[in-house]
């Protein structure tokens, strides 16, 4: 695995662009799930600097927090409850540009203000894992965002 990661400046784009390379290289042989998560979510924060980006698990009808970077979060979420909670249980992506206009908003750290869910489905199609990623700043994820996050994801879908 890689022991470091630079992000080249720049827009959001070419840090992604810079990142995501990086983000298969630290995963390169190592097939701990934990440990590959985990040194994602630090990527993903270093990288493009993030308030919050993290995993929850689906265990059961809840999904169960995982390896994450950011403030102290809430463990357990059920199934159509907040962002996640919606996410998972409608299997879509979510981009919400104000968290207090979405009814149900789960807030666990009150200066997030804007956030995009992605699920992680298994080879069944079934989602088993949610990654979730806030920003501080009002209407902060776009097109751009969910393109290379979805990337991301499929980083996940092979490791897990
Ligand atoms: N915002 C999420 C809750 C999880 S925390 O933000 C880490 C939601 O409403 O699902």
């Amino acid at each position: 695995m890689a022991e470091s990661i630079t992000v080249v400046g720049g827009n959001k784009k070419d840090k992604y662009s810079s990142l995501i390379p990086q983000i298969k290289a630290l995963v390169e042989g190592e097939t701990d799930v934990i440990a590959n998560l985990s040194n994602i979510m630090a990527a993903l924060k270093q990288g493009i600097g993030f308030l919050w980006v993290g995993v929850y698990f689906v265990k059961g009808n809840e999904l169960v927090l995982g390896p994450f970077q950011g403030p102290v979060a809430c463990t357990r979420i059920k199934s159509g409850k907040g962002v996640c909670g919606t996410a998972w249980k409608e299997k879509k992506i979510l981009i919400v540009p104000d968290v207090d206009q979405f009814p149900g908003h789960i807030a666990c750290s009150g200066d997030s203000r804007s956030e995009i869910v992605l699920p992680v489905f298994n080879k069944g199609g079934e989602v088993v894992m949610i990654l979730d990623v806030d920003s501080d700043k009002l209407n902060d994820f776009d097109e751009t965002d969910k393109a290379f996050l979805q990337e991301v994801i499929g980083i996940i879908e092979q490791i897990v």
